[in-house]
């Protein structure tokens, strides 16, 4: 049995191997570090977390009771005034003149226009939103002139209507309380379940953009979710939000991380 211990005024952490063959490596040295490292990790990551624990905006709790995949919605339903400059971090981080573009998601079409303010040769949008794929053809009538296409769909349902595409915006959410558990609690990251798909969908060189509930940093599990696909990627943070405290989203400090993953 091997134990590590570290000790905090206010908290303790306590580690238990009970099977001397978990963590067989090769020297005693190397396994000591992999537990130290272990430990002195979960002590830090505590440290920081009471540090931001405070800013935490109250928010409220996820409870999804509308129709999110047929139904009418108000644009705060479909995503908050406050998320509307991360909205331009991410359509800069990956939306190049001249590129093909994916965008999954269209909501109130806010990262849209901030898709077309940058001049892509085409943009195509995937929504299953009844109502909001119906509201298109009016936001289409502002770029006459553009290669803009929709499909009504869910993105799982329409994979062999795409191409390949330089640039990808995924901005979905949960439209169930089972898929957000499923998506948001369980996974490393909502858009986890995306990324085998993205890595198919992209060209040679090509970029995903998505957000994540993490604020300041990726934890290993996320970071190692995208090594499995992708050779690289960059974090951009994007600071002093306006958030409400009133906001119904789910977990925010005042600050967002935006990801950029590189094929
Ligand atoms: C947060 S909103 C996107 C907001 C958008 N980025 C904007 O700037 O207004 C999420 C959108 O994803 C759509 N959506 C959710 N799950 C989807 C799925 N599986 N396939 C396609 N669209 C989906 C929702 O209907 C909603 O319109």
């Amino acid at each position: 049995m091997t134990k590590r211990y570290k000790r905090h005024r206010q908290f303790e952490l306590s580690l238990t191997i009970k099977d001397d063959q978990f963590l067989g490596t090769p020297r005693d040295a190397q396994r000591n570090w992999f537990l130290n490292r272990t430990v002195k990790e979960a002590y830090e990551e505590l440290l920081e977390l009471d540090a931001i624990a405070s800013q935490m905006v109250r928010g409220s709790d996820q409870v999804i009771d509308l129709d999110r995949a047929k139904g009418s919605l108000d644009d705060a339903d479909i995503m908050e005034d406050w998320q509307i400059p991360i909205m331009k971090t991410m359509a800069e981080a990956v939306v190049v003149p001249g590129a093909d573009v994916l965008e999954v998601g269209m909501g109130r079409g806010i990262a849209s226009e901030f898709i077309q303010e940058l001049h892509p040769a085409s943009h195509t949008i995937i929504e299953c939103n009844d109502t909001i794929a119906n509201e298109f053809a009016v936001w289409k009538e502002k770029y006459p002139n553009r290669d803009v296409r929709l499909i009504h769909s869910m993105w799982q349902d329409c994979l062999d209507q795409l191409g390949t595409y330089d640039s990808i915006l995924f901005h979905t959410y949960p439209l169930s309380d089972e898929e957000f558990v499923e998506t948001v609690v369980k996974d490393v990251t909502f858009a986890a379940h995306f990324l085998e798909v993205a890595h198919r969908l992209l060209k040679p060189g090509g970029a995903l953009t998505y957000l994540t509930n993490e604020f300041d940093s990726l934890s290993r599990a996320h970071q190692r979710a995208l090594f499995t696909y992708f050779s690289g990627f960059s974090l951009s943070v994007v600071r002093d939000l306006d958030i409400p405290e009133t906001t119904r989203d789910a977990l925010w400090v005042k600050q967002m991380l935006v990801i950029k993953v590189v094929k």
